[in-house]
């Protein structure tokens, strides 16, 4: 059953020391996109009413990052129940759930955020519903105390734990949904009376069953609420999602030879029967069709690469690259903001910029568009079948018309007719036997240095 009237506060406002950053903590990217963002994009799936940050240390940089939430600001923290107090205002009125999230555990999936909801309205008596997990390591994480008939009881902080509390191995991953219409009234009755000095949010268990509510457990896995407090856990959140985007490439039918070499992006699109050569990096914004190549060792950002294209191995494809259909970009070769239309070849050491390439163009090896005179940045247009001999600088602005052929090594600086020919550079001179006659002389020379020397 949809429940919608749901109010999602997201908990960012403790200062992330641990990450020793002057990046805020839940800006820190994952799979090329900050972690707050993923969160974000999970809450709109779950299509809450109202999206509330909290924002208190390095609250500048969140908020301008916080897209279409409505921000409150916890002046100091003083724990995670104050946290949500600080809501109060703001959520005046709300009658509907409140689900309760932090921004550094970015990657809860909707269905256990449904799960949440669905148990909080199993029973009209549940006043709120508690997310455990089972870590592999239990660690500094509170407890979930359960009684013999294995309601949660209450909830208790590694800190103020007894040795028994704390060998048990129920979590708490922090993360709650209250009956809205409630839940400040039962904040009103937490104090700070425990080890940290905190108001802690956990408190509410053992009142809302003194007010005579229900508390109820959803269980989720280690990695669906695993939380990023340092470089280390960055870390191993971006090889979670790194696996999780792996295995779904390959469900959509990509070959990936290396999977643990490939990194993607959070938006990078594959076609199918696409093949991926190890040690490949996607940035953000890369879309790749149907049977596309991407050979060992490329790094792929911003572009598109149309179906049967191949690229690499070694070759960079940067921001507005547009690789047509069954075109060819070979080894040591950098597109950027170019568009090369079907079947065109460059195929080694080449610097394509701000150029656009007509059908079956072959760019011979080393050709370089000088895009760029230290200020402003100018377009080279090649036409289709044109041929570029290699070592050939295109000196931009500039147009090469279609089907027109450019001698190896020229520096092309005026524009070249479509058909014709062009070749600009230093004329070639030879003398017969002059190379022949040169050693001859120069021996001669060194041998009698050499005499002169034994003398
Ligand atoms: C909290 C839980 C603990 C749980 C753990 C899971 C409480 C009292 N404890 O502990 O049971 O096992 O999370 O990771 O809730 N925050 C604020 N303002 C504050 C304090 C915190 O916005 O005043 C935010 C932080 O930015 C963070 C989140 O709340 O995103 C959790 O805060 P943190 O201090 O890490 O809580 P823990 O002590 O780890
Ligand atoms: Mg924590």
């Amino acid at each position: 059953m949809p429940h919608k009237n749901i109010a999602a506060v997201i908990l960012a406002a403790g200062k992330g020391t641990r990450m020793k950053s002057s990046l805020h903590k839940v800006l820190h990217p994952v799979g090329g996109r900050p972690m707050l963002h993923h969160l974000l994009e999970t809450v709109d799936q779950l299509e809450a009413s109202r999206k509330i940050l909290v924002v208190g240390a390095g609250r500048e940089q969140v908020e301008a990052a916080a897209q279409d939430c409505e921000i409150v600001t916890q002046t100091a923290q003083h724990g995670t129940g104050h946290a949500v107090m600080v809501t109060k205002e703001a959520l005046s009125g709300h009658k509907g759930d409140v689900i309760v999230l932090y921004g550094d555990v970015p990657f809860i999936p909707l269905d256990v955020m449904q799960a949440m909801i669905d148990a909080r309205h199993q029973n009209a008596k549940t006043g709120i519903v508690v997310l455990g997990f089972r870590p592999a390591d239990p660690g500094k994480y509170g407890r979930l105390v359960l009684n013999e008939t294995g309601e949660l009881e209450r909830i208790v902080e590694f800190k103020d734990a007894t040795e028994a509390e704390r060998a048990i191995t129920l979590c708490n991953s922090g993360m709650m949904v209250f009956d809205g219409a409630c839940l400040f009234d039962w904040l009103d009755q937490i104090s700070n009376d425990n080890a940290s000095g905190e108001y802690y949010l956990t408190d509410l268990v053992e009142i809302v069953h003194k007010a005579g509510r229900k508390v109820a457990v959803v269980e989720a896995l280690e990695e669906d609420v695993l939380g990023v407090n340092s470089r280390a856990d960055l870390a191993l959140a971006e090889a979670c999602f790194q696996n999780t985007r792996r295995q779904k490439a390959m469900d959509d039918g990509v070959t990936l030879i290396d999977p643990a070499t490939t990194y993607f992006s959070y938006d990078t699109r594959l076609g199918q029967d696409v093949t991926i050569e190890p040690g490949v990096f996607f940035g953000p914004g890369v879309t790749v069709e149907d049977g596309v190549t991407i050979k060992a060792y490329s790094h792929i950002e911003g572009a598109t690469v149309r179906k049967g294209a191949s690229v690499g191995p070694f070759a960079r494809l940067r921001p507005a690259a547009d690789i047509g259909e069954g075109a060819k970009i070979g080894n040591f070769v950098e597109i950027k903001k170019a568009t090369l239309d079907k079947g065109v070849k460059v195929s080694h050491l080449s610097y394509i910029g701000d150029a656009k390439i007509g059908a079956d163009a072959n760019i011979g090896a080393g050709t370089i568009t000088c895009n760029y005179d230290g200020f402003l940045k100018f377009e080279t247009i090649i036409g289709s079948g044109a041929f570029i001999g290699s070592n050939t600088a295109l000196v931009a602005p500039v147009s090469v018309g279609a089907g027109a052929l450019v001698g190896a090594g020229s520096v092309i600086t005026k524009d070249v007719d479509a058909d014709a020919l062009a070749v600009a550079r230093g004329k070639q001179s030879g003398r017969a036997g002059f190379a022949a006659k040169f050693r001859e002389e120069q021996a001669a020379k060194k041998a009698a240095q050499k005499n002169k020397k034994g003398a």
